[in-house]
């Protein structure tokens, strides 16, 4: 049976849809804080496991009669390591044949500006050091992420961003999610770190031209200097933490940490993942 953490989250339900295609329910369980939340689960089969990273006796529970379990990065940044340790540790202690984790392909850990992504790297050491069979899966920055940071009124306004000509390898997240899934069911586990990336990189130039040609309406892209959109978005009342956390993506992006492409999501779905305007089609309805 694989468990899959973080299941009524987004990334979480696509690679349990996936799942179901190619697998029973009967070998499915899914851990949920909320229990509200999962009733779409229980009406298919699956085993429900109703816990939290911090609860380690929910965990403890959550692990029975598991074999394989998928560990989706929690969304708690600053607690996050503390919080998969737990996981990690109440797989070795039930015995699993395998853990596998959702980190973050990034070039260069050294360099990284944002460093709450630091937890990704910390987490992967974990896994590594546990002695179980792993998969660990580093994503690319979701394109489904492109909404938010271009802002509800691109189509008036364009795009302004701190990200220069940074290209990012943008994929989807549900095409990461039936990747994700089609790994955990491989005949065996080794200890393997996949990245998964779309096939092309894009620049918020290409974006703007992308939204351009999509909507017929013209979209420019106007490069951003890092402190002065910082400080935009702070009079604006976004939260400090929130405001570091998009400026360090961008400056990420402006440094090439995202400029990487790898063969793994394609060869996992085994067919070529989303391009940028398929993506943007579905993301922006146009
Ligand atoms: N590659 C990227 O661009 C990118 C972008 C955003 C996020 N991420 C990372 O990828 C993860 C999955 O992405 P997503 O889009 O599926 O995020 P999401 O929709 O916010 O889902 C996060 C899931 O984690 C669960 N969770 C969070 N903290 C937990 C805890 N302490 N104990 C148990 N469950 C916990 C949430 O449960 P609830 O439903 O109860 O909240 C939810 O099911 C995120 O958590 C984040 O770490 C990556």
């Amino acid at each position: 049976m694989i468990l899959v953490t973080g299941a009524s989250g987004k990334l979480g339900a696509a690679v349990v849809r996936q799942l179901l295609k190619l697998t029973s329910a009967d070998q499915i369980a899914v851990l949920v804080r909320d229990e509200n939340k999962a009733a779409a689960f229980s009406e298919q089969g699956i085993s429900v496991r109703v816990g939290q990273y911090d609860d380690t006796a929910s965990l403890d529970r959550a692990m029975e009669g598991v074999e394989r379990v998928l560990l989706i990065a929690g969304t708690d940044e600053e607690r996050r390591v503390e919080q998969h340790q737990n996981v990690i540790e109440a797989a070795k202690k039930a015995g699993v044949q395998g853990i596998a984790y959702t980190s973050r392909t990034l070039k260069d850990r050294k360099t990284m500006a944002n460093k709450l992504m630091e937890g990704h790297f910390q987490t992967e050491d974990a896994v590594k050091q546990s002695g179980l069979a792993y998969a660990i899966f580093r994503n690319v920055l979701y394109m489904d992420s492109l909404p938010q940071f271009v802002g509800a009124e691109v189509f008036d306004r364009g795009i302004s961003l701190p990200a220069g000509q940074g290209r990012v390898a943008f994929a989807l997240r549900s095409d990461m999610g039936e990747a994700i899934a089609n790994a955990l069911l491989a005949d065996t586990w080794n200890q393997t770190t996949y990245h998964l990336t779309g096939s092309d990189t894009y620049s918020f130039d290409d974006i703007a031209a992308a939204l351009t040609t999509l909507s017929g309406r013209e979209v420019r892209y106007r490069p951003a200097e890092a402190a002065a959109f910082g400080a935009q978005l702070r009079e604006r009342g976004v939260p400090e933490v929130v405001a570091q956390r998009v400026v360090g993506f961008m400056t990420d992006i402006n440094n090439g940490q995202e400029d990487e492409i790898y063969p793994d999501l394609e060869q996992l779905l085994g067919r070529k993942p989303a391009t940028l305007e398929e993506g943007l089609k579905l993301l922006f309805s146009l």
